[in-house]
């Protein structure tokens, strides 16, 4: 399949190299289309790894992920262009922190507790079917699920029943996700982004990013 990643961060390179892995097509998005970051992704992925600016990775995926900085995944879908976008999937996996005081990070007021950023992407984009997942965790577990032992969880949520189905068939099991916990639609994304604060916490006290949640019941 053709995927398009905006966003040339961590998370960005990481998701897009294991998608390489496993057989699909990618375009890493930037706003300028070429940077010391895209130009690594290319040369580490040659042949089914590509890049341009995020206009480009969007018109390319059938369907595209939202790896860029939560504070500013809206300036970027918008460079991407709606009509890049409309009638696709978008995995959003962005989280709206702000470390601009320092650390730890705070969620951006704008975007949590009465809304959250997978909210306000779906509003602004009612034609594009927004998938939440992946973001209550570390990039490189994202991909590599046993770098955890025993069974942990992975969220899903998103008004479009159809488009979480097809992610969970095509990205989360190829990658070893399965029984992904679906929290309902879109608004459950309050949740699954406000769920941050904690996970920046744990990070700190057992000082290793290789931790997820399980939910027992
Ligand atoms: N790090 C993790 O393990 C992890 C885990 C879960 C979720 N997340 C979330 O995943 C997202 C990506 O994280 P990351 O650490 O890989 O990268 P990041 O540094 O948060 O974001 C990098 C991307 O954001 C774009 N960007 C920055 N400012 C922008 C602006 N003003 N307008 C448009 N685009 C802008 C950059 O564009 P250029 O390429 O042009 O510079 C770049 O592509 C974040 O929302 C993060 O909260 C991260």
């Amino acid at each position: 399949m053709d995927i398009g990643i905006l966003g040339t961060g961590m998370v960005g390179y990481t998701i897009g190299t294991k998608l390489v892995q496993l057989g699909h097509n990618i375009k890493m998005g930037s706003r300028t289309g070429e940077n010391e970051k895209t130009e690594a992704f290319v040369r580490t992925n040659e042949g089914r790894g590509t890049a341009g600016t995020f206009e480009d990775a969007a018109a390319f995926g059938e369907i595209v992920f939202n790896c860029t900085s939560g504070g500013a995944s809206l300036h970027a879908l918008k460079m991407a262009g709606e009509h890049n976008l409309n009638g696709k999937i978008l995995v959003d996996v962005a989280n709206p922190l702000d470390f601009s005081k320092g650390r730890p990070p705070i969620l951006i007021p704008e975007y949590c507790n009465t809304t959250s950023l997978g909210e306000e992407i779906q509003k602004k984009y009612p034609l594009v079917k927004v998938v939440k997942t992946f973001n209550t965790m570390n990039c490189n577990l994202m991909v590599k699920p046993d770098l955890v032992p025993g069974e942990h969880d992975i969220f899903i949520c998103g008004d479009d029943s159809v488009a979480k189905a097809k992610i969970i068939k095509d990205i989360l099991h190829p990658i070893g996700w399965h029984g992904p916990i679906d929290l309902g639609g879109i608004t459950a994304a309050r949740s699954m982004e406000m769920i941050l604060p904690l996970w920046i916490n744990i990070t700190g006290l057992y000082q290793t990013p290789n931790f997820n949640f399980k939910i027992v019941r």
